[in-house]
């Protein structure tokens, strides 16, 4: 793993920085495997780095869009993450309807929704059983209390080792998420992470020792490229060490 963390002036520079690691990502990509796999965050912080995107002239064809979790709504609904991503980018390009892979939140029982869009990974990625892909780009975010994608302190996620996706649970509310494992498969992961009140969760998920079910986004270990995308905010009263390359 090679992580490194960036300390920059707003989100406007980690929109910039980030479209540059996302698109040399890509370039990597389309170099080595004609293809570029990338997977959304939600939340409300990747929403310009989307609209960043959508404004590039890219190859759209050869461009397949994940999401690595979902609030169980309808992709219409305010707090769909599909739906951000659609408004903020995906319905103003040229993409191909199936190069997008929206998790589904249709079914009456969510684990039945989870298992279905593992079916739908392993079928795209042809995967064998036990197998897990290795996407492009996983865009990550994290909450003040230390989660990620939908993997919260405390609960079942966090211990899946053996699926690419599952059943989130934020305060009773049933989410699909990808798993740790999934995720750490990634050639590059961009953390995108603004705001003061983060500055708690970070100074635990960066410390060289820690608790991961406290805090879930230090099981993000991955094997390729780990960037931390901070603002000033975030990361201003934070201590150096914890910003050493690994
Ligand atoms: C979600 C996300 C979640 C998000 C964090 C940060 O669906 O909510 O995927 O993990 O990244 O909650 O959210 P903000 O960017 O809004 O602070």
């Amino acid at each position: 793993m090679s992580r490194k963390v960036e300390v920059l002036p707003d989100r406007s520079a980690i929109v910039q920085r980030s479209l540059e690691l996302v698109l040399a990502s890509l370039q990597n990509a389309l170099a080595e495997r004609g293809q570029f796999t990338i997977a959304l965050a939600g939340g409300s912080t990747p929403k310009p780095l989307y609209e960043a995107i959508a404004s590039q002239d890219l190859p759209w064809e050869k461009i397949h869009v994940f999401w690595g979790d979902e609030r169980y709504v309808p992709a219409d609904h305010p707090d769909s993450n599909e739906g951000m991503a659609r408004h903020a980018w995906l319905d103003l390009v040229a993409i191909p309807p199936a190069n997008i892979h929206p998790i589904p939140t249709d079914e009456a029982d969510p684990a039945i929704a989870a298992q279905k869009h593992e079916r739908q990974l392993q079928e795209f990625f042809q995967l064998g059983a036990g197998e897990f892909p290795a996407l492009d780009v996983v865009l990550l975010g994290i909450g003040d209390d230390g989660h990620t994608a939908s993997l919260f302190p405390h609960t079942e996620a966090l211990t899946v080792r053996d699926r690419l996706i599952t059943v989130g649970n934020k305060d009773g509310q049933p989410r699909i998420t990808f798993t740790s494992p999934l995720i750490n498969q990634a050639r590059t992961i961009i953390f995108l992470v603004t705001g003061a009140n983060k500055q708690n969760a970070l100074t635990h998920i960066l410390a060289e020792t820690g608790d991961e079910t406290t805090y879930p986004a230090r099981l993000i270990q991955p094997q390729g490229q780990l960037w931390w995308l901070l603002d000033q905010a975030a990361g201003e009263n934070l201590d150096p060490s914890l910003f050493a390359s690994k």
